[in-house]
């Protein structure tokens, strides 16, 4: 995922700093009264998603184990459920496991040194 620049944040949560989420891993917050969980890779790209996984509904998506795969040809980061392994790209939600589930996710954008999640997808 690329994460831009934009002139205002309309319609987006203010998260954090970039500085705040390790690499390599996820964190649980809280926006708009839901859990969502917020991943930064290894390569530092942001992404966020549900905290709930589709397959069974348990809060454990930020514990998730973020990798990549390749998908028609171009690598996509994604997050296996730490409970069944259950594999969803990060950038759509799909399921790469379980084709047919998907797991809601939010664009991530840096604006003024923080990060902001869409509301809504
Ligand atoms: S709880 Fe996530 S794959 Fe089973």
């Amino acid at each position: 995922m690329t994460t831009q620049l934009i002139d205002a944040p309309t319609g987006l949560a203010e998260l954090c700093s970039p500085d705040d989420l390790e690499a390599g891993w996820g964190e649980a917050a809280w926006m708009a009264g839901q859990q969502i969980a917020v991943y930064r890779t290894e390569s530092s790209d942001f992404y966020a998603s549900s905290h709930h996984c589709p397959s069974t509904g348990a809060k454990v998506m930020a514990r998730g184990i973020l990798g990549d795969a390749t998908v028609e040809g171009q690598r996509v980061a994604t997050v296996a459920c730490p409970l069944h392994k259950e594999i969803y790209r990060l950038d759509t939600g799909d399921c790469l496991s379980a084709p047919g589930t998907s797991l809601p996710v939010f664009g991530v954008h840096e604006h003024g040194g923080r990060l902001w999640i869409e509301e809504s997808k």
